[in-house]
């Protein structure tokens, strides 16, 4: 793998685009689910201003942490709790402008005021999900939604075929 990435100046398009065309090609030459889920959490957190970014991955009846940066977080979440627990049984993302307004949302840190959780797909089959904080509200919209679902499922999702 490469030592880094580079993280273009312009839109949050133009550097979706760049940045995702970098990590589908580096991500290619590495086969171990984690060490790559490490690595893009690593990379989104670097390139945008996120408070924190980190995969939660379905194991049994549970999300359970898996790679992430950021300050601690809560590390087993139930089907159907919180924002990355409905993301998982709706197998849908989940865009909250502000978490307070959102019914059942997990604070793991009270600097979390929006956050957007894209859930990961095999298929209909969801296997984990990519949830992303930030300290303001309102900081995603659909252009990190589009961006991040491609991410998910047309690169992450053909990394494990299990
Ligand atoms: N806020 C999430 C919990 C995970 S932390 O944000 C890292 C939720 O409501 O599911």
């Amino acid at each position: 793998m490469a030592e880094k990435l580079i993280v273009i100046s312009g839109t949050k398009e133009e550097q979706y685009v760049s940045l995702l065309a970098q990590l589908r090609s580096l991500l290619e030459g590495e086969t171990d689910l984690i060490a790559n889920l490490a690595n893009v959490s690593a990379v989104l957190k670097d390139a945008f201003d996120f408070f924190w970014v980190g995969f939660y991955l379905v194991k049994e009846d549970e999300l359970v942490l898996g790679p992430f940066q950021g300050t601690l977080a809560c590390t087993r979440i139930k089907k159907g709790k919180g924002v990355c627990g409905i993301a998982w049984q709706e197998a849908t993302t989940q865009l909250v402008a502000d978490v307070d307004a959102f019914p059942g949302h997990i604070a793991c840190s009270s600097l979390s005021r929006s956050e957007i959780v894209i859930p990961l797909l095999r298929g209909n089959e969801v296997w984990g999900v990519l949830d992303i904080d930030s300290d303001k509200l309102g900081f995603f919209d659909k252009t990190d939604q589009c961006f991040l679902e491609k991410l998910c499922n047309d690169i992450l999702s053909k990394l494990c075929q299990k």
